[in-house]
């Protein structure tokens, strides 16, 4: 199938790349030209497992290219993805400009069918819009359908979950759009390509393939964001309350998730959430119940729990330092999670600002993270190594659990630091470990 992808940022690269994969011609297009240059060149823009090797070997297989103008993206592409950015607005409502823009764009200059994928995440009532900019637009060759299919990608093990989805979600108006995408996703939901990442690949089931209107699909992805996002303050709260009453939120949370209703992801207690998706979707869906006129205070709430995340961590600095100005305070991780270079809203940022704020002096190092954080961080030194972000600090924050971490020799820290304190933002050591090695070991909830 030809396909085209507008938007090649981390959703549109992973679903051209993985799309390519499993076999469809796919070019997809940008207007960041030095980014488009980039992918021309067998450059990868940013940082996923796999993705360098599935672009490389499906531009060199022919089946994928780069573009810079929409138009190229249209050509004959009967499917064509809209996976342009949709940044938060000032006011926390989602900014379409961009959608609008490519719309447009599709219904002056296409001829023929061509159905429209929203992929990007959008307010519900965004396929509405769509149609209708579709149809005031339209050059007067183009016949265009609209369909909704949200990605549930997670940042790290994006190429994984495109190729082994727990479901895939389309949201349509009438037969052709659902046969189309069918077609277009059958590789996967029968398990037939042959899996790029595991040697050999697990037999699993089929995935299951939901079909619902336009509304509930462009629903069914806020309302996972937001769920998730629940999920992590819930459990936060709970941390905090398991610290008051001489509980240990990992064996809370352990016991909580065998119930299989329950589940145990997303119940890791830390320092807070944070990336391109949820806290903005938050505030979208918040804003879309404004509009339809219902108060979702329960997701403000898990937003408020969220930000005071930071807040905790400094107080529990300052619990056992007293002052924080002179003070030299180690972060080990930069990036929102582990797997990725992603700083966007990372909860090590809201920390490092605050502690700015109280006049510490802060030293950090990430393995993956350091060259975007240098561009966003002022007054931060940037270190070569874990061990030299532990130099004469008083204090080590671990904000980001990457595996690396585990290889450190935790020994050779403490005797580099001038006050063995380790406060682990995500409960990723083992408190009696970190006690038994002389450290003073803080945890979140534990
Ligand atoms: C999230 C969703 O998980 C994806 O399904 C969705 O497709 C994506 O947003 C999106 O909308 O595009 P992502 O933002 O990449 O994916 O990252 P997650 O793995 O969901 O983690 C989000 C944040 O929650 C991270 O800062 C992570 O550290 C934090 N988190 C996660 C916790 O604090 N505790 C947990 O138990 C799990």
């Amino acid at each position: 199938m030809e396909i085209g992808i507008v938007g090649a940022g981390h959703v549109g690269l992973v679903t051209g790349a993985c799309l390519a994969e499993i076999g469809h011609r796919v070019v997809c297009v940008d207007d960041d030209r030095k980014k488009i240059a980039t992918l021309q060149s067998g450059g990868v823009p940013l940082y996923e497992p796999h993705l360098e090797a599935l672009l490389g070997r499906n531009r060199a297989a022919g089946r994928l290219s780069f573009a810079e103008r929409v138009e190229e993206g249209i050509g004959e592409a009967e499917v064509i993805f809209i996976c342009v950015g949709t940044p938060a607005l000032a006011n926390g409502e989602a900014d379409l400009s961009a959608v609008e823009q490519v719309a447009r764009r599709i219904a002056e200059t296409a001829t023929g069918y061509r159905l429209v994928v929203e992929k990007s995440t959008v307010p519900v009532q965004t396929g509405r819009w769509i149609e209708r900019t579709l149809a005031v637009y339209n050059g007067g060759l183009a016949k265009c359908d609209v369909a909704s299919n949200p990605e549930f990608l997670r940042e790290g093990s994006a190429v994984e979950d495109f190729l082994h989805p727990d479901r895939i979600v389309i949201g349509v108006g009438n037969a052709r759009a659902e046969e189309l995408l069918r077609a277009l996703y059958a590789p996967i939901i029968d398990r037939t390509f042959r899996c790029p990442i595991h040697h050999p690949c697990v037999k699993r089931q089929p995935v299951p393939f939901l079909v619902t209107n336009i509304e509930s699909a462009e629903l069914i992805k806020h309302a996972s964001n937001a769920f998730l996002a629940t999920k992590i303050s819930f459990i936060n709260a709970m941390a905090d309350l398991c610290e008051r009453a001489g509980a240990d939120v990992t064996a809370v949370a352990e016991g909580v998730g065998l119930d299989r209703r329950i589940g145990q992801s997303f119940l890791n207690a830390g320092i807070g959430f944070g990336g391109s998706c949820f806290p903005k979707d938050l505030q979208a869906l918040v804003k879309i119940g404004e509009k339809l006129g219902y108060d979702l205070a329960l997701l403000r709430e898990v937003e408020r729990i969220n930000q005071s995340r930071a807040a905790l961590v400094v107080q529990k600095l300052k619990d056992r330092l007293w002052i924080l100005k002179g003070k030299r305070i180690g972060i080990w991780g930069l990036a929102f999670k582990p797997n990725t270079d992603d700083i966007r809203e990372a909860p090590a940022f809201r920390i490092i600002q605050l502690l700015q704020r109280e006049g510490a002096e802060v030293r950090a190092y990430d393995p993956k993270a350091m060259e975007n954080a240098r561009a966003q961080l002022q007054g931060v030194i940037f270190c070569q190594d874990p061990y030299e972000a532990a130099d004469v600090a008083e204090a080590l924050i671990l904000a980001t659990e990457w595996e690396a971490f585990k290889d450190v020799d935790l020994s050779r820290v403490k005797s580099r630091m001038k006050w063995p304190l380790f406060l682990d933002g995500r409960n990723f050591f083992a408190k009696e470990t970190m006690r038994e090695l002389g450290f003073e070991y803080i945890g979140m909830g534990r």
